[in-house]
């Protein structure tokens, strides 16, 4: 728990991003989608892997929800929707601007239809969602050339403290070659993560360079920045 009078979602919900979200979130192109395999993690119950795989990507998704049966994880995945639907509409003031979503009916619809494409690709394709959990992902070291990280760290920072951080995004570069993206780098309250700059250092000193990169999209306030990874 951090120091911080906190007063964000509170549980760590499972979200489900359609693959257009991931492409603005991590400013993907198709050559990044196709250049090797991509992980991502933790991918909830989102359409990212769906979207990737229909245009030919090599893609796996993890999450310790994965151990669940997949019915249930439905279930909660759908009520975590609304949850996440709601906080946007009873918080109106962290959202900065409704360029990728049209209005909040939009943001619901928009990620019901993820949790469908999620539903019909992990139906399609059980061997690619993986029950797993940082510190420890089940992959060899470099299993995959770009790792996409979204709404874990820096989002929920009464769940996880610095030493977690680090160790996460440690694990996350272990088993990529090429870059990890991670966004947003804020958490709900829409503040930035404050140990940034000290996280950085202690992954540059431990052989991974890091970078922040502004995408072009950002739904909730100061949200428009990815941390980007390259591991040694
Ligand atoms: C807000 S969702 C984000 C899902 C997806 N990336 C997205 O943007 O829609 C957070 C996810 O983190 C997963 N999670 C929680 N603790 C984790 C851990 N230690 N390692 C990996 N994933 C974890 C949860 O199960 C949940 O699905």
């Amino acid at each position: 728990m951090s120091d911080r009078d906190y007063r964000g979602l509170g549980d760590i919900i499972v979200t489900a991003r359609p693959f257009d979200e991931y492409v603005a979130m991590f400013d993907l192109t198709e050559a990044d989608l196709l250049a090797g395999p991509v992980l991502d993690c933790p991918a909830g119950a989102s359409g990212f892997a769906g979207g990737a795989r229909a245009l030919g990507a090599d893609v796996t998704a993890v999450d310790p929800e994965y151990a669940d049966p997949h019915d249930d994880l439905m279930r909660r995945a759908r009520r975590d929707t609304e949850a996440g639907n709601r906080y946007v509409r009873e918080n109106a003031h962290a959202y900065a601007a409704w360029t990728f979503f049209r209005d909040e009916d939009d943001h619901l619809a928009r990620r019901m239809g993820a949790l469908d494409v999620f539903d019909a690709d992990r139906r399609a394709h059980p061997d690619r969602y993986v029950a797993g959990a940082l510190p420890n992902l089940p992959f060899d070291d470099g299993a995959f050339r770009l790792v996409v990280s979204s709404h874990l760290m820096f989002v929920y920072p009464d769940h996880f403290g610095y030493a977690d951080h680090l160790r996460y995004a440690q694990e996350l570069a272990r088993v990529a070659t090429h870059e990890v993206r991670m966004f947003p780098l804020v958490d709900t309250t829409t503040v930035r993560w404050p140990d940034l700059p000290r996280l950085m250092d202690d992954l540059a000193a431990s052989g991974v360079a890091c970078e922040v990169r502004r995408v072009g999209y950002e739904f909730i306030k100061n949200g428009d920045e990815m941390l980007v990874l390259r591991p040694g």
